[in-house]
């Protein structure tokens, strides 16, 4: 039984495997039509979305299998107070899948340590979003036919934007990568990713405010909304909200054939002028994330494989607590303290669930 909460969890020869059955989705759709008939997703949303479940929805059907779940935590139990554990544990009683987006970081791993079934994280607060990642480099893989030698530039709210997250994480595997942050000094990108990605990976990367002049040396632009749901304090969200804004005007001096992502949704970052622009691939990104998605749901129920279902040896439980006031720790009932030491010379130590630091 095979989990997907982090895009780390897939080797590189497992996503290359991915995309090239999301690209033969894409031209034989009927060789694939009949590939999960009687099986069942569960899609548990705890946290609002558009594209990602209702593509995960249509991914299942368009595979031949059905859905089930919920798209508003208050209409389900969890509203009366029951735990990620006892859900996922009840969804494998009636489902063969789940897929999982939820405000609380680690939530997604916690349903996969009790789920009989696989667990596809669908986001998990400002932590991770790995089919969003799948989504991504499907659509640079199509676009730049190659996820080698790019320049790739992040533009907006680098703290939150999970997808930024994992998509970092994914792209640190393939070679010649140069990774551009464009943020404002509040939204930069947290030190857990800098430290456990790029400086483990070595990866080449510049920190910037200025979008305007970064912009002719990316082969990929992704931008993304700045996440007013995970502000604590709102009038930090009120200075920042316009910081970057993507026009007709500031295309002009981009290469060519840069391509610009966005994961969606967007709110005033990109100008509507420049969707008519042959560069803008958002759209195309989302229809993208429908066909990887199947693919993934066709990987995971196929494979046999029984991965045991508990955190590694080297976890260390009930020492260190963390205070990530979204972390899934916060609210699970009787979930144990779990950290894991990253860096032994300075003694850092990350929870398991939400990767920050105790
Ligand atoms: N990109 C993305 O996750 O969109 P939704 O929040 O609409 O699912």
């Amino acid at each position: 039984m095979r989990n997907v909460i982090d895009v780390v969890d897939l080797t590189k020869k497992e996503i290359y495997d991915l995309l090239d059955t999301a690209l033969d989705i894409i031209k034989k759709p009927k060789k694939y039509s009949n590939k999960c008939k009687g099986k069942k997703l569960a899609t548990l949303f705890y946290e609002p979305s558009t594209r990602t479940r209702l593509s995960f929805e249509s991914a299942m059907l368009e595979l031949g299998g059905s859905v089930i779940g919920f798209s508003d935590p208050d209409s389900s139990s969890a509203s009366k107070g029951e735990s990620v554990a006892d859900t996922s544990k009840v969804i494998s009683c009636y489902a063969d899948i789940i897929a999982m987006r939820s405000y609380q970081e680690g939530a997604p791993l916690v349903a996969s340590l009790n789920a009989s079934i696989p667990v596809i994280n669908a986001g998990d607060g400002g932590h991770c979003h790995p089919t969003q990642t799948l989504t991504d480099l499907l659509t640079i893989y199509r676009e730049k036919g190659t996820l080698d030698n790019l320049t790739i530039g992040f533009c907006g709210d680098l703290k939150y934007g999970r997808t930024v997250h994992s998509l970092i994480g994914a792209l640190s595997r393939y070679e010649n990568i140069n990774i551009v942050l464009i943020s404002p000094e509040e939204l930069k990108l947290p030190d857990y990713v800098k430290q456990d990605v790029l400086d483990k990976c070595n990866m080449r990367y510049k920190e910037t405010a200025d979008l305007e002049k970064s912009l002719d040396k990316l082969d990929v632009l992704y931008m993304t909304r700045i996440q007013q749901e995970r502000f604590t304090d709102k009038s930090e969200y009120e200075r920042l909200k316009d910081v970057y804004v993507l026009t007709a005007e500031k295309m002009q001096s981009a290469k060519s054939d840069m391509i610009v992502l966005h994961p969606l949704p967007r709110v005033n970052e990109i100008s509507v002028k420049v969707d008519s622009d042959r560069r803008a691939c958002y759209f195309k990104q989302v229809a993208n994330g429908k066909f990887v998605r199947m693919a993934l749901i066709l990987k995971l129920l196929k494979d046999k494989n029984f991965i045991e279902r508990r955190l590694g040896d080297d976890v260390i439980f009930n020492k260190h607590v963390c205070k990530n006031p979204r972390c899934i720790t916060q609210t699970e009932q009787e979930l144990d303290q779990a950290v894991k030491l990253v860096d032994k010379e300075k003694e850092i130590y990350r929870c398991v669930y939400c990767d920050k630091q105790v």
